[in-house]
């Protein structure tokens, strides 16, 4: 554990507004500062940073934080790595807790680390091996054409066909088959521990510390599955990683380009593209798009020209915008993926894809033309009702001008046309947005569905009392010993829900040993359940919060929950009553 007057000096050290405002540009409104949630794609600011709590909170999505938290989220970094992250910015100098701190959350992500290397050398080892990696080497040099550059330089390796080869060894060096199973390199049965990579080329997947992570490994045939690819561990979370990123990122470009396969990114960077990565076997997500946009700013996405491809691009493209990354689309002809068309037709080919790599509104209006039959009047009503919404979509009016002449021109329209049937579904989208807004709070406040506060809907009533109290209790921590007349100072038996317990709990533990502050509470809840409790104590904003206000709360919870109890018994006596007679 980092000890809170650490936390707390690296939290006064970075002031929120200036963490903040080096990735979202703020404007005043009042005390605060407003800005575009850099959580969620927006239109008008609904992300406001408060200077006063040292907070934020996004009216839009409901995300809401310290600065800590807002690190975690923004950078992609676990509690310790954000805190490390700010002591950094604040050139402040941190003893090193982070292994001891990491090995408590899971079992030891440094030991998997540690024996991933030992398992990449033996991989390495085997490949290299006359006789035991001659069927690997054949495929990466003769079927796969990789020079012996590459080879080193990706780490590539091979898994020779057997049960317990690599069991064996990482055993001598003193591994337990409990870490080789938890780290995805065994599996286990009735007869025991066993090699789950066997007869597979072998991609090591490097983190951007340099260490391995995780592997993939392919058959050399047509058999089934093509790739086995490490599942999650306590060192490696396929939503957060990238193949070759950690030598993307020094590339010296501003662009990256994004593929499907390990094999595109390792024929892209052998024909010189080694701003290239892939996602490692899943689709892209936000995740992996706010890591991205730490890198650069534009994107080339060159997906397989199939159709499970095309999908792919779409939805990288949201997320990829999301962020503010421009990404452009690579359209192929002729070959299925980035290294087959490489190999086809040369690197120079390739580079000439990239240069005329279309805009997400270019791509998408020829895709609409093909699909449509613009000769036809009715298939060209629903083509420019296609492309109407997509321009009512972006954000920038200079923007929406352009696509209007580029549609109206593609379309043979007049542009005043598509003009205002754009406005139009401007219009209808910001209602649809309203309407889905109000919906939420309704929801969130009738407490329908309450993912983060699941007990909320047993008793609503309570539970808000109870969030307005830990909102008060959040901004006056000292209101914890106040008593009420006549009666004990708040407890946690005054609380119903469990995450109102476990809020209060931590509140309590930390006002006792210091002081309480809102930014502790990264360390212990879900970004959910943060943003939750910064919800609470937002709502308490512009409001009374003074002892007087604390204690009307609290006797009425008390009421309420005497009530409940009363019934409750009554209830068990009737039960018992009729179950007697
Ligand atoms: N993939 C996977 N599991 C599979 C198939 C694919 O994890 N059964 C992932 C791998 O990361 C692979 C990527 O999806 O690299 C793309 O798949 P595919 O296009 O089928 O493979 P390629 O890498 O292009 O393989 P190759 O060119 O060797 O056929
Ligand atoms: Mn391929």
């Amino acid at each position: 554990m980092i000890p809170s007057s650490v936390i707390e000096d690296i939290r006064y050290r970075n002031d929120i507004e200036d963490v903040v405002s080096s990735y979202v540009p703020l404007k005043r409104a009042g005390s605060n500062l407003k800005g575009l949630c850099p959580f969620h794609s927006e239109r008008t600011p609904s992300f406001v940073v408060y200077r006063d709590t040292q907070s934020y909170y996004c009216f839009g999505c409901g995300a809401g934080g310290d600065v800590v938290n807002f690190i975690m989220r923004q950078e992609n970094l676990d509690y310790v790595s954000a805190v490390e992250f700010l002591a950094r910015r604040a050139g402040i100098d941190l003893p090193d807790f982070s292994d001891e701190n990491r090995e408590r959350e899971g079992p030891s992500r440094t030991r998997i680390l540690q024996m991933n290397r030992e398992a990449a050398k033996y991989f390495r080892k085997m490949l290299f091996d006359d006789n035991a990696g001659a069927a690997g080497r054949d495929y990466f040099v003769n079927k796969r054409g990789l020079s012996s550059l590459v080879i080193k330089r990706f780490g590539l390796g091979y898994s020779p066909m057997s049960w317990n080869g690599l069991r064996n060894y990482l055993s001598s060096l003193g591994f337990t088959y409990e870490e080789m199973k938890t780290g995805f390199l065994c599996g286990q049965n009735e007869r025991g521990y066993f090699d789950y990579f066997r007869g597979r080329v072998m991609f090591p997947i490097i983190d951007l510390s340099g260490n391995i992570i995780a592997f993939g490994g392919r058959v050399l045939d047509n058999s089934k599955p093509k790739y086995i690819n490490t599942s999650d561990t306590p060192a490696f979370k396929k939503s957060k990683n990238l193949f070759a990123l950690n030598y993307a990122k020094d590339s010296g470009e501003d662009t990256i380009i994004i593929c499907e396969g390990y094999m595109d990114v390792i024929a892209l960077h052998s024909a010189g593209f080694t701003n290239s990565v892939a996602t490692l076997g899943t689709a892209i997500t936000a995740e992996h798009a706010r890591i991205l946009k730490r890198y650069a700013s534009k994107a080339v996405l060159s997906y397989d020209s199939d159709a499970a491809g095309s999908k792919a691009t779409e939805r990288a493209i949201g997320f990829l915008s999301d962020v503010g990354i421009d990404a452009k689309i690579l359209v192929m002809d002729g070959a299925k993926d980035p290294d087959e068309y490489i190999k086809k037709f040369g690197r120079e080919a390739f580079g000439r894809l990239i240069d005329g790599s279309r805009s997400r509104f270019d791509y998408l209006i020829e895709k609409t033309l093909k699909k449509y039959d613009v000769g036809n009047a009715d298939d060209k009503i629903k083509a420019a009702g296609e492309i109407c919404r997509e321009i009512a979509s972006v954000y920038s009016k200079v923007e929406r001008e352009i696509y209007v002449k580029k549609a109206a021109s593609a379309l043979e329209v007049d542009p005043k046309s598509i003009f205002l049937d754009v406005e139009a579904a401007i219009r209808k989208a910001e209602r649809a947005k309203k309407k889905e807004r109000s919906g939420e709070l309704i929801r969130i406040t009738s407490g329908i569905s309450d993912r983060v506060n699941p007990d909320f809907v047993k008793r609503p009533k309570t539970a808000r009392l109870e969030e307005d109290l830990l909102g008060m209790l959040m901004i006056h921590p000292e209101y914890i010993s106040v008593k009420l007349d006549g009666g004990p100072a708040v407890s946690e038996s005054d609380f119903f829900t469990d995450l109102g317990k476990r809020l209060f709990s931590h509140i309590k533990a930390q006002t006792e040993s210091g002081t309480f502050s809102t930014g502790s509470l990264s360390e212990k809840f879900t970004f959910d359940e943060v943003s939750r409790a910064m919800r609470m104590q937002n709502n308490r904003r512009e409001l009374t919060n003074d002892e007087t206000a604390y204690l009307t709360y609290l006797e009425e919870i008390r009421k309420e929950n005497a009530k409940h109890d009363a019934k409750a018994t009554l209830e068990d006596i009737i039960s018992h009553k009729r179950a007697g007679n």
